[in-house]
Order: structure tokens, then sequence, then C-alpha cells
């Protein structure tokens, strides 16, 4: 097992005056630590020693990934593209939330989708000059763009025979022009029978909270006379998504995930994978297939807090497991689906056993067939009855799936005790799949080691460890795996984020404790095979919670600075762990400065990440050990979050960006002044 040894120089070092005494050295008796005589110093400071020649434990592909939970309006009114809220009718208790409707509209049932029965029917309103119609407010409204097409489709039917117009608008509610209109077009219904239509529409301007709306018109674009026309499943998509899917994802919010080069991509939450109650859990077979059939479910952060409370929000299913495993692939990253243990949400529940499915292999069986049945649907061949339905979806070619967490944030005798059922029978029928359990809502105390226990004796191959937690607990963790037991399942780091006190929103002063605290995640590679941040997404108006990873409005992204961090460690993940060892000038870690190194086998480069979360600048040697000299000039990529308070915002999205430039090296490394709330990494190659 590697070790990461930080020596103590017990000198004062002359912090950010570049002057620096000789420091003479010796290794204190038992401590561990290196330390100096007084009144001597390094002379460069803190040295950071890289030991090329010892190759460390392989990093796994994996090790930096996203978790997409749909909280914040990631997935409706995020991530998923559609523009339409309520597109089927079917939110309750006002299956009209969403919507606007004058004239004659009356709200029926019996439509063809049997899962979203419901549908709009809308008649004569009396007399010529009274408009019968509907309006949808989108999500915080519709963003619309200049020159960008967007699809607009209905399944739509004339009862009578009779062939209506629809006028479909583009409008602005609340402009003060003559026309709230900006753009318009109409669809002809002409099937008595129940028919999908569609009609592109482009934009000639760009628009952040227009509101869709349709009038019944006869042919000449005048209200309807006495037609008849039953409207649903209405939907408005951009053209230009993330590869062109059809029902697809935005595509500013992929690319920022590509961006990241994630390596896992956990969903789909979190707790909206227990639900409040079992009846509102999600539950995957109800998201796959054609979108129109996808029964909506309520989101339980509608309701979770009640000031910031969003009677709109439920999950329309669009971006379901089908569109999750597609994704996964496109960004190249591992599927980590997350699948219910049969167990409402702990948080919501605590001790209920009753809100839980009784804990026997008959009540939990349905469970394990979720389990068992999601492989087929990943990787089963199109001849089985679930790999057929992702065949017809798009996809006969395997997800090839790896991975499965069973429960979300599960904790105590009721999750083990159930979790030993779902993990007997997917040992049976999946011995493939690697299994993932998890420790519960805590970073460390009794419930905790429980949980760690439990998944060593059930054989976990890993186990997802949460915390959301203040800076003091970062700064005592820079270390945290270090001493880890190699023995039982490895970590996966599944939901954590530096919550400062009194301030648990983005900012970049909680962002270099993240930064820090990951030099502890790369440096255990060898136990750390998965981490991802939490949460990922968040509508700045629909929040309810933070901080988070990506912000945006309906037309804008901004990538917060604890992003940026990510997006370093994921894009200079590297291969291989190099021991590395820090002679500073105070004990371990004490100075704020932190580090790890990497070898990268494919750039054939070193990668050396220094954080620097102290408010001095601190002087730093690195220097490769086996090295005899280094290429004369490194890449060096600097994240400056030195103003605490700062972070990006979709007003301002380049606030905090990491910037690149190239340092001269010097030898066999770099010599170098890394200021204060710095995280600057290097990649030198020989
Ligand atoms: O990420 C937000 C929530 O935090 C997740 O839904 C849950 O797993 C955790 O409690």
């Amino acid at each position: 097992m590697k070790k990461f040894i930080f020596m103590n120089i017990k000198t004062y070092v002359a912090l950010g005056a570049c002057v620096f005494a000789s420091c003479f050295v010796a290794v204190a008796a038992g401590s561990g630590f290196v330390v100096s005589d007084e009144g001597q110093s390094s002379p460069s400071g803190n040295v950071i020693t890289v030991q090329t020649n010892r190759l460390g434990a392989e990093i796994h592909p994996t090790m930096y990934g996203v978790f997409f939970e749909d909280i914040n309006y990631g997935a409706d009114g995020g991530l998923y593209a559609e523009l339409v809220k309520n597109r089927s009718f079917e939110f309750t208790p006002d299956h009209f939330m969403g919507w606007h409707m004058f004239g004659n509209v009356a709200l029926r049932n019996d439509g063809l989708f049997e899962r979203n029965p419901h549908y709009v029917r809308l008649g004569s309103s009396g007399h010529s000059d009274k408009w019968t119609g509907i309006q949808n407010e989108g999500f915080f409204g519709i963003g619309l763009k200049r020159d960008a097409e967007y699809r607009f489709s209905v399944w739509a039917r004339v009862p009578d025979g009779k062939p209506v117009n629809l006028l479909v608008q583009f409008i602005d509610q609340n402009t003060n022009e003559e026309h709230q209109e900006f753009a318009q077009t109409t669809v002809l219904i002409d099937s008595k029978e129940w028919k999908l239509y569609e009609v592109i529409i482009k934009s000639p301007r760009t628009v952040a909270k227009a509101n869709l709306r349709i009038f019944l018109t006869d042919e000449r674009r005048r209200s309807g006379g006495d037609s008849t026309v039953d409207l649903e499943h209405v939907s408005l998509f951009p053209v230009d998504t993330w590869m062109g899917e059809r029902n697809g994802m935005r595509k500013d919010l992929v690319q920022a995930l590509y961006d990241m080069r994630p390596g896992v991509f956990r969903f789909p939450g979190g707790c909206i994978v227990e639900g409040t109650d079992l009846a509102t859990r999600y539950q995957w077979k109800n998201t796959v297939g054609p979108v129109e059939n996808r029964p909506i479910n309520e989101n339980r952060w509608e309701y979770t807090f009640n000031y910031r409370f969003f009677p709109d929000y439920f999950q329309s299913g669009g971006l379901g497991f089908y569109e999750y495993f597609l994704l996964s692939e496109q960004i190249g990253a591992e599927p980590l689906p997350v699948l219910n243990v049969g167990m409402a949400c702990q948080y919501q529940n605590w001790d209920k056993e009753s809100a839980h499915v009784p804990c026997n292999e008959a009540d939990l069986q349905p469970f394990i067939d979720d389990c068992i049945d999601l492989v087929e649907f990943a990787n089963g061949g199109v001849e089985t009855e679930w790999g057929k339905v992702r065949a017809e979806m798009g996809h006969p070619e395997p997800f090839n799936m790896k991975y499965l967490a069973i429960g979300n944030e599960q904790w105590g005798e009721f999750y083990f005790e159930r979790l030993k059922f779902f993990v007997e029978a997917m040992r049976k029928a999946h011995p493939e799949i690697k299994i993932i359990g998890t420790s519960g809502p805590n970073s460390e105390g009794k419930d905790f080691d429980m949980g760690w226990q439990a998944m060593r004796e059930q054989k976990a191959d890993l186990v997802d460890e949460h915390f959301y937690r203040p800076v003091d607990w970062f700064k005592n963790s820079m270390y945290r795996y270090d001493d880890y037991d190699r023995s039982g399942p490895a970590v996966f780091a599944g939901e954590y984020a530096c919550h400062d006190k009194g301030k648990k929103w983005n900012h970049a002063g909680a962002s270099i404790y993240e930064a820090a605290f990951m030099t502890t995640l790369e440096r255990n590679a060898d136990i750390v095979h998965m981490a991802t941040y939490a949460p990922l997404f968040a509508h700045v108006e629909g929040w309810q919670w933070r901080p988070d990873l990506i912000w945006f409005d309906n037309l804008r992204c901004a990538k917060s600075v604890s992003y940026y961090v990510q997006q370093m460690y994921a894009c200079n993940r590297g291969t291989h762990v190099l021991p590395t060892t820090m002679l500073t000038p105070t004990p371990k870690g004490e100075d704020g400065l932190f580090a790890s190194a990497v070898w990268d086998a494919e750039a054939e480069e070193y990668i050396i990440k220094v954080i620097n979360t102290s408010d001095k600048t601190l002087p730093v040697k690195i220097q490769l050990e086996g090295v005899k000299k280094v290429a004369a000039k490194a890449r060096m990529i600097t994240l400056n979050c030195s103003d605490y308070d700062l972070d990006n915002s979709v007003d301002n999205p380049n606030a905090v960006l990491p910037c690149e430039s190239e340092v001269a090296t010097s030898g066999n490394g770099i010599e170098a002044k890394v200021p204060a709330k710095h995280f600057v990494l290097y990649r030198v190659s020989k």
C-alpha cells in the first residue's frame, strides 16, 4: 500500500518574500515527520517530491464523473429540452397547470395514450369575436433564440371530421409592441383519427420568457366558428438539441458535461429514486418506450422544502432510462443507474418500517426484478423482452452497463436486511455487474461505520459515500482515504460538496477546499474508484438546493468555480498515481498546502496538482525524483479562488476561469510561488 508521507520542518520560512535560508532537516524519531534545526529554512519553501520511478495504482477511468438528479429543475425545464410544461395535461391536482385557457376548452380523459389519458377539446366559443385556444407558459417562460428552429408537434384529431387550422404562435405576453406574436404558423388538422402533426417554426428574435399560444381558427385564420379539435401531448423542442436527437437534451448543458470528460454518469438520483412514499418513487420501466405514454410522476423536490416550494415540479419521464444510457454513451461515461431497494426516502420516513416494502423475498421481488430487468434492458440481446424495448427505441447494440447502485442514501438494518435479497439475486443472475451499496448520509459516525461493515459483509463492490460538509470538515479530511481499509469494497464518493457555514451557495472560497480535498481521492485511487460532486444542475429561478455545479436560465448557462475544479481533475486524470512526499514548514496540511501527482501514460506527462488554501503565497519546489531533467517548459493551468465570495453566474459566466500558460522548469522540476487560494496544475514532460 502506498503512503503519502508529509514531513514537517519546524523552521520559519519567509513566505511570499522569495528569500529562504537554507534548511537542515532530520527525521524526528517515531513521529513520521521531518523536522529541522531552529533558524534554518528550506531553500525553496515547500518541497514536493514526486517519485516518478515508483508507478502507483492505476487510476480508474471512472474516477471523476457526474451525478445527475432531477432536482432544481435539472431535467424537465433543464437538461431535457422540451419547452412545454405539462404537455399531456396530466399534472395534478390542476390538469391545466402551466396553461392558460380561453374560449371553450374542456379537459377529457379518454385519450389514446392509456397511461396519459387526458387531453383537451377546443370548441366553438359561441361568438366569432371570442377566441378559443390554449397558451403554455413553459418553465419560467420559454427561452427562444433568434434564427433557431423549433419543432412544434401535437397529437390531434377533429372528431366531427371538419378540418381546422391551428394558429401556432410564439408570443411575448409582456411586450408593449402592437403585436404580442413574433412568429406564427398554421397547422391543418384534418384527420378524424388521432394523428401526429408537426411543423418547424423559426424564431426571428431571442426571447427568454416567451409563451406558446395556439388558437383554434377557421381556414381564414379567424376565430374557429363551430369547429372542434382535440389536442394531446403538445410539444415544442429546439431542433438543435444535443446530437440532433428528437426527444433531445439542451445542447449547451450537455456540452458542459461533455467538456468535463466525465468517466461515470450516475442517475437518476438522489432522493427521487426513493420517493417520499413508495408510490412516487422513480420507476425506470415507466420511463421507457414512446414518450407520449410515459406516465408523469410528482417530483419530491416540489415540496421537500416548504420555503422553496414549486407546485409545478413534476417528472415527465421524457428524460428516461433510455435517454440516460444514451447520454452516458454520448459523453463517454460509464452509466451508473441507481434503483430503489424497496424503501421510501428514509429522511422523510425515519424509523417508519411501514413506509417501506415488507422485508421478505416475495414482497421485494418486483423491486429485485427491476434490477434484473434493467440489466436486460441495457445489455440484453434484441430478442429478449427488455432488450427488444431498447432496440425499438433505436439502440439495438447493448449499452454495456457494468454498475448498479441499489439504494440511494440508505442506512441501518432496514436497508441491510433488504439489500441482502437483492445482492443474492443479482449475483446469481448477473455476477458481471458491480454492485454499489451505500453508507448513508453521514460522512462518519455510528451509522456510517455500520453501513461500511454491512457492505463488507454483503461483499458490495463499491460503497457510495455522501458528504455535504462545511469548510472545517474539509480541512480535517484532506487525508481521509489514506488509511482506508484496502481489503473491502472500493469507494464511490457519490455526492459531495463544500457547504460553507452561513454561505450555503456557490463561491470560490468553498471550491478551493474541494480542490484540495480531491488530492486525497487522487492519491488513493487504488481504493477510490469514482467521485461525483452534487448536485449537478440548477435553474436560477427554480432551485431547491445550493451550491450546484452548473447554473442555467432559459437561454444561458454558467459553470461554477466548483465545475472548473472538477474539470481540471477530470481532464487531467492521468493513468497512474505517483507517490508524492511533501516537506513543509508546518505539520501535515497546517499551512494549507496540498498536492498530488499522477503519470499520464498516453500523453507521457507528469501531472502535478498543487492547491494553496491559505491566505499567503507559498513557495513550492517540485522535484521529479528519477528524472534528470524535464522539458524546458511545462503547461500550467491556474484557478484563482482568492476572491472568496465570487462565482460565475449566468450574467457573468467568466468571472473565474482556469487560465492556461507555460512555465519555465528548472532541472528536474519546477520552482514556483503558489498564490493564496489558488489551484495550480502542471503538466510536465521529460
Ligand atoms: O443531492 C441532493 C440530495 O442529497 C440527494 O437527492 C440525496 O441523495 C442527498 O440527500
